[in-house]
Order: structure tokens, then C-alpha cells, then sequence
């Protein structure tokens, strides 16, 4: 087993290696003055079981990219089988046609990584679970359903008197099997996306009023959607606000939005790397689990 890492998230790529006891492979990345890339394993993959771990981020296209060149490098280098571990997807928020002449970068990406070589696809909480479907080689779909139930609990002892908040009809299923871990209650919003960044709430069916309220999610973008539902929550009459999401993306005004809101606390996991930076410049709110 070879585990090799791109840029985007070192930091878990290594905890991934602590964790089975064996070394991060060697290998380099260079940016040539022209904005090109050039990868380089500096350590033989032959016949190997190679798994490359890069999470689509910081910046997401060079992300992609550099796996690309990584998978194709790793064929070439005579790999036995390639494993693409991308903990988080971002293009899984690109997956149909839904206005005139728009391109579907969840399909193409997948297309994509099979073509540079990829065997197999490790991947976690994808935004549309269908997306799973656009590859022709085997995927592993992950869930952090577990980790997140599991940090409500550690947070607030008696969590089954608290209810799960789903921020959107999509994720729904999701808060449903987190409120069945904890065996607590179940609320949903009706949203409407506006815009990339602005969401509107229209109404949230269930009772938070005088309750721990559990915000569960696949993802924090630019927190449009966070903030419309911990507000509507408090009207509402929510006692104290828990938000947990897969993937900590925390884009555009997201640190600010966080830093103002009335929550205890936001977690994520760590598949997008969130730095020091960002937790500090939430008040604290911010914690990576
Ligand atoms: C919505 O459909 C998703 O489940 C997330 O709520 C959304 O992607 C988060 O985006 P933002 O933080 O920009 O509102």
C-alpha cells in the first residue's frame, strides 16, 4: 500500500498514514513561472496499490489538475491499481442541467479522472449523491454521519432532547439518520436559493422552540444558507444553536458570517484543510473535528 498526497490537504493525508502505520510517499510538485505543473514520485510505484489523496480546494482547479497529473504519473510509472481518495468533491454541486446551456463539471471531472487512470474513487458526503453514478469505476461514497452524531453527543450530553435541523429538503435524509443516532427530534427549512450567496427561508416545519437545535449539512460555502437557518431557528424560539457539516469550506464572507452569529459552536470535519487563520478570525466558533 502507497499512500501519496497532492497539495490541498497534507495535514490529513498524513493523518491517514498514522493512522494504517505507514509512511507518506515521497513525491513533488513543482509550478513552472508559467503557471504549469509538473509532478514527480520520488520513489518506485511499480505494481504498487497507490492511493492519492487530494481534496478538491486551495484553489480548486489547481487541485484538480495536480491530481490528474499525479493518477497519470502513477500509470505511467507502472502502478498496479490507482485510487483516487478525494475527500471532498466540490463539483458534486455541479451535477445536471438545470438552466439553458450550462456545462455539468461533476460529470466531466469524473469522466476526467477515469481517463487520467483512476481504478477506483474514494470520496466523502457528496453534495448530490447521484453524482456517484457519473463514474464507471468502482466508488467508495463515504459518510461522517457518525463522527457528527457522535460530536452532538459529546457537546450536549442529553442530545436526544434536541432536535435536528435540516437546512433544505436535501438534506433532510441526512438530519433524519443523525436524529435517529441521537434519538432526538427532527425539523426541516423550506428554502430558496437566490443567488450563489444568498439563500430565503420560507418556512421551517417541526418545533424548536425552547430546544438544543442541531444544524447538520454537507457543506459550509459561503454560510449564506447557515446564517438564514440560525436565524430563523432563534425566531423560532431555539435554545442553544450546534452546527456540524462534512466538509468546512468556509468561503468568500463565511469567516465574517460565522463570527457574528448566535451559535455555540460550528464543526466540520477535516476534509477541506480550514487554517489557524480562520478559526481565530471566527471568535472561536469555529472548531475542526
Ligand atoms: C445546499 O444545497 C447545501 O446543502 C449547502 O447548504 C450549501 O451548499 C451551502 O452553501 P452556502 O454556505 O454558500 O450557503
Amino acid at each position: 500500500l502507497l499512500v501519496f498526497a497532492g497539495q490541498s490537504n497534507r495535514p490529513l493525508a498524513q493523518a491517514i498514514c498514522d493512522h494504517l502505520g505507514v509512511p507518506l510517499g515521497r513525491s513533488k510538485t513543482e509550478k513552472f513561472t508559467n503557471d504549469n505543473i509538473i509532478v514527480h514520485y520520488e520513489e518506485s510505484l511499480r505494481e504498487g496499490d497507490v492511493f492519492i489523496v487530494q481534496t478538491f480546494s486551495n484553489p480548486v482547479s489547481d487541485s484538480i489538475m495536480e491530481l490528474m497529473l499525479m493518477i497519470d504519473a502513477a500509470k505511467s510509472a507502472s502502478a498496479g491499481r490507482v485510487t483516487a481518495v478525494i475527500p471532498y468533491y466540490s463539483y458534486a454541486r455541479s451535477d445536471k442541467k438545470d438552466s439553458p446551456r450550462i456545462s455539468i463539471a461533476g460529470r466531466l471531472i469524473a469522466d476526467l479522472l477515469q481517463e487520467a487512470g483512476a481504478d477506483r474513487i474514494l470520496t466523502m458526503t457528496l453534495h448530490a449523491p447521484q453524482v456517484h453514478g457519473f463514474f464507471k469505476v468502482p466508488v467508495d461514497h463515504l459518510s461522517a454521519d457518525l463522527v457528527l452524531s457522535e460530536h452532538f453527543r459529546q457537546c450536549v450530553p442529553d442530545a436526544h432532547n434536541g432536535v435536528v435541523l435540516a437546512p433544505d429538503a436535501g438534506s433532510i435524509k441526512r438530519a433524519s439518520q443523525i436524529a435517529r443516532r441521537l434519538d432526538s427530534g427532527l425539523a426541516m427549512i423550506d428554502k430558496e436559493r437566490l443567488s450563489d450567496t444568498e439563500v430565503r427561508p420560507r418556512a421551517l416545519i417541526g418545533d424548536v422552540d425552547g430546544k438544543t437545535v442541531f444544524i447538520v449539512d454537507d457543506e459550509i460555502s459561503t454560510a449564506g444558507s447557515l446564517v438564514e437557518t440560525v436565524n430563523i431557528a432563534r425566531s423560532m424560539g431555539a435554545k442553544d444553536v450546534y452546527v456540524a457539516v462534512t466538509h468546512g469550506v468556509y468561503s468568500g464572507p463565511a469567516i465574517q458570517r460565522i463570527a457574528g452569529l448566535d451559535v455555540t459552536q460550528v464543526a466540520s470535519t477535516n476534509t477541506v484543510l480550514v487554517p489557524e487563520s480562520k478559526v481565530e478570525a471566527s471568535n472561536g466558533k469555529l472548531a475542526v473535528l
